[in-house]
């Protein structure tokens, strides 16, 4: 049972960094309110995982199933394979949708880019800058909802942001997780023994399977996929990944540390399947400064001293 958990659990992860990694790509290209749809498309494709997980646990406990609940299953398999082609056919609209901005050469808008909570507008000699987003739309469905790291829910990631960005006294406080604020079971001393190992296998996965992708699709850099190739030969082929994993974070900026904002990439989308995942990166930051240094990542991850590259 652990194992298949286990399991299950990789798939899942892997699909909520493949689902982040899509996003990655498309923003090249992007409106932000498209932005936001593949935001959606991550946390659907994380709620289908779930739901998968549940049904190998199902399947695992009553191992005779009867005819009716094969017809149920039927049902739910076809109502999901309409949802696929509706969502191809979004897909196709939207690309039509970007090719029509595309065409809008002259908009100065287009090739800049915003931070969360914020927009494009151009002044009066046509150029562009960013300002606060003045209003975002409502979300209906509770996933959607995010959690700040003072325990505060907000009704989406926009509502967020954008308060972030008129507010300054608002500054250090970052996206938590995913979903309404609640209170998560705690993590126990064995959970969270097992956390960093399950971890590092999972981050020696996500590298693999996006280093079969293009880079300008998200996929790894013609040097990461180098990387990649030198890490399968590895005695501890987990190292690589390690570092390649902290490397892809500390973007925002670049210094050898990740932040709270940084570390939101990991935490946000994974807290609610993983409540060991708060834990484990309060954990990572040994000294208490509200950073994860690449030292500290490589000690939290259990790596050797000599085997943390900086
Ligand atoms: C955060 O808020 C939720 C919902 O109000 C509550 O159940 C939970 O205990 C709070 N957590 C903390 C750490 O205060």
């Amino acid at each position: 049972m652990r194992v298949l958990s286990v399991i299950v659990l990789v798939v899942c992860l892997m699909c909520v960094d493949l689902a982040l990694a899509k996003k990655k790509r498309d923003r090249y290209h992007k409106h932000r309110e498209v932005e936001q749809k593949e935001a959606k498309e991550a946390l659907d494709a994380l709620q289908y995982d779930k739901e998968q997980q549940f049904d190998l646990r199902g399947d695992d406990w009553d191992e005779e199933s009867n005819s009716e609940e094969e017809e149920e299953r039927e049902e739910e398999r076809e109502e999901e394979r309409e949802e696929e082609r509706e969502e191809e056919r979004e897909e196709e609209e939207r690309e039509e949708e970007i090719k029509g901005y595309v065409n809008e050469i002259d908009n100065p808008c287009m090739e800049f880019e915003c931070p969360m909570g914020m927009m494009c507008v151009v002044d009066g000699f046509w150029k562009p800058y960013c300002t606060c987003v003045e209003e975002c739309a409502e979300e209906e469905v509770e996933d959607y909802f995010i959690c700040d790291t003072n325990n505060v829910t907000y009704q989406s990631d926009c509502e967020f942001y954008r308060l972030k960005c008129q507010n300054a006294d608002m500054a250090d406080v970052e996206l938590d997780y995913y979903g309404s604020c609640r209170s998560f079971p705690e993590c126990d001393s064995y959970e969270l023994e097992e956390f960093p190992l399950r971890m590092r296998d999972w981050f020696v996965k996500i590298m693999k399977q996006l280093a079969e992708w293009p880079a300008e699709e998200g996929g790894l850099t013609e040097s990461e996929k180098e990387l990649e190739r030198l890490a399968e030969d590895d005695e501890k082929p987990y190292i690589k990944p390690i570092h390649w994993k902290f490397r892809s974070m500390d973007i925002d900026p670049v210094d050898q540390y990740l932040t709270q904002r940084e570390l939101a990439e990991l935490r946000a989308p994974l807290q609610r399947l993983e409540h060991c995942t708060k834990p484990f990166l309060e954990i990572c930051d040994d000294d208490g400064d509200g950073l994860v240094s690449i030292i500290e990542w490589g000690n939290c991850l259990l790596l050797e001293p000599d085997e943390i590259e900086y």
